[in-house]
């Protein structure tokens, strides 16, 4: 049917409680509804559903409140007097169609302005699925380290489209939308997107969490670049040092603390670059970390795997932490790890290297032999034309623990 401009002056209702109403769906109640009249607005935003006959409006909510898809409706009472009661024909929108086809053709109505209408729809909207909306920009050479994460789903035309599907599903952290284009970013900690420097603009990431998961992951330890050295002493790995979002270590003390406060229920995750831009990671379920006068011996941890990184982490159970001048490995001619390498929790000695010298490329893609072990390790995910992983040493590596 095509849309005249008598049919453009009609009754116009948008549902704004709809979602509130849907546990009503399959009951004999009516929803509880509050209905908006935009006069002047077209009745039809875009193609939607319409009755076969006239309907009243609590009937048209109730055909709408049915629908799961249903998210806006409009009722022509055109050829029928204004009052109570009133019979039209009923469309039911989908909010993808209801926020784009209302929102482009009733700018600059008197009343209530379309933008306020449409943010209040769509925040209302969102909040009926648990979501909070938060817009960041992040840099152009960000996007490769989530770039393993995304989900392309072509199918969404709409940030409302975009948002539905990600909350539909449990994994999903936040969503990449640019005009017409939806990638859902699944099983990734964004947290630390939030800080991203506002004048880069290459990309529009939205990014939420629902209340089910509303959790992300701080860092604890990142290694991005040789500008900071971890050749240091215990103070420092006791208290931290480096900069957040840089070359950074939150400490012993720190991972102490928090480890202690949730010792059956923390989660971190290790996330490892290679030189070729490909990322693995995998999960450490309740690591504890004992307190400084065990040396901070880690004393339970849970491996999960994930995305291929194996259990490099920690050698084993009931291992102190050492540096050059404190700490026990267990070396039985008593050779001290952390002097002949670089910190880290030592048997003798380790399998991965968070606190080692960071080596730049190519030389990192296998280092000299008076080097061997001293690097970024993960010694059983080196490349595979290394005979000894020690001798690769990592482009970026990153702890995180879920907050
Ligand atoms: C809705 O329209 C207004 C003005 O026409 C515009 O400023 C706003 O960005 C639009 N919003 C969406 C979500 O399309
Ligand atoms: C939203 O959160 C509330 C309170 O936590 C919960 O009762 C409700 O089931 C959640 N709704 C959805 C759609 O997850
Ligand atoms: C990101 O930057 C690189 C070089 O700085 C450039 O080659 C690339 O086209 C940029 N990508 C986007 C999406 O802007
Ligand atoms: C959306 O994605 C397709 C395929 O990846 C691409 O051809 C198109 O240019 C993209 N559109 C926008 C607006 O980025
Ligand atoms: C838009 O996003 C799609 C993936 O969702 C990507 O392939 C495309 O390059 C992006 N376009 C621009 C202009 O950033
Ligand atoms: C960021 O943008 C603001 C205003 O647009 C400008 O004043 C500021 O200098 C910019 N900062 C950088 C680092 O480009
Ligand atoms: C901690 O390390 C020091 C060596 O620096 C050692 O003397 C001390 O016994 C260790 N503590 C424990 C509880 O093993
Ligand atoms: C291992 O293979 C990669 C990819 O073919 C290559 O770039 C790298 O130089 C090789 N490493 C060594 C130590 O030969
Ligand atoms: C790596 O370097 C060592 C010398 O440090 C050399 O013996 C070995 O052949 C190299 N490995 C590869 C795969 O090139
Ligand atoms: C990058 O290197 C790693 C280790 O050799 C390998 O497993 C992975 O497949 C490589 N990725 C690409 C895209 O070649």
């Amino acid at each position: 049917m095509k849309l005249t401009a008598k049919h453009s002056e009609l009754l116009q209702l948008l549902l704004w409680k709809l979602l509130t109403a849907m546990s009503f769906a399959y009951g004999c109640q009516p929803p509880t509804l509050k209905l908006t009249r935009f006069p002047g607005c077209p009745a039809d935003p875009g193609s939607g559903w319409r009755s076969l006959q006239p309907v009243t409006e609590q009937q048209c909510a109730m055909l709408c409140a049915k629908q799961s898809w249903c998210a806006a409706l409009s009722l022509d009472a055109a050829s029928i007097a204004d009052g109570i009661g009133q019979l039209g024909e009923c469309r039911l929108f989908t909010a993808e169609t209801a926020l784009i086809g209302w929102n482009s053709s009733c700018g600059g109505q008197s009343g209530l302005a379309s933008s306020d209408r449409l943010s209040s729809f769509q925040t209302e909207y969102l909040a009926a699925r648990n979501v909070t909306v938060k817009r960041v920009h992040i840099p152009n050479n960000s996007v490769k380290i989530f770039a393993a994460f995304l989900q392309h789903q072509p199918a969404a035309s709409s940030l409302i489209g975009c948002v539905a599907k990600c909350s539909e599903l449990p994994a999903c952290r936040g969503i990449v939308f640019n005009s017409s284009n939806c990638s859902l970013l699944t099983d990734y900690p964004l947290c630390r997107w939030f800080e991203q420097p506002p004048n880069s603009s290459e990309l529009a990431v939205y990014e939420f969490h629902t209340v089910g998961t509303q959790q992300c992951f701080e860092t604890v330890n990142l290694r991005v670049s040789d500008a900071l050295s971890f050749d240091r002493l215990w103070a420092e790995y006791k208290t931290g040092f480096g900069t957040y979002h840089g070359n950074y270590f939150a400490g012993l003390e720190w991972l102490h603390a928090r480890t202690s406060a949730q010792p059956s229920s923390n989660r971190f995750r290790v996330d490892l670059l290679y030189w070729n831009d490909t990322y693995i990671y995998a999960y450490y379920l309740n690591v504890l970390i004992l307190a400084e006068s065990t040396n901070y011996t880690v004393s339970e941890f849970t491996f999960e795997p994930g995305g291929g990184l194996h259990q490099n982490l920690f050698v084993d159970k009931n291992i102190q932490f050492q540096t050059r001048d404190r700490g026990l490995s267990t070396c039985s001619y008593g050779q001290n790890c952390a002097q002949m390498f670089q910190p880290q929790w030592h048997t003798c000695c380790h399998s991965s290297g968070p606190f080692g010298r960071y080596f730049n490329y190519p030389t990192a893609l296998n280092v000299s032999a008076a080097d061997r072990a001293k690097g970024i390790v993960w010694a059983s995910n080196a490349p595979t034309n290394i005979t000894d992983g020690h001798y690769y040493s990592f482009k970026q590596l990153e702890i995180l623990m879920l907050t």
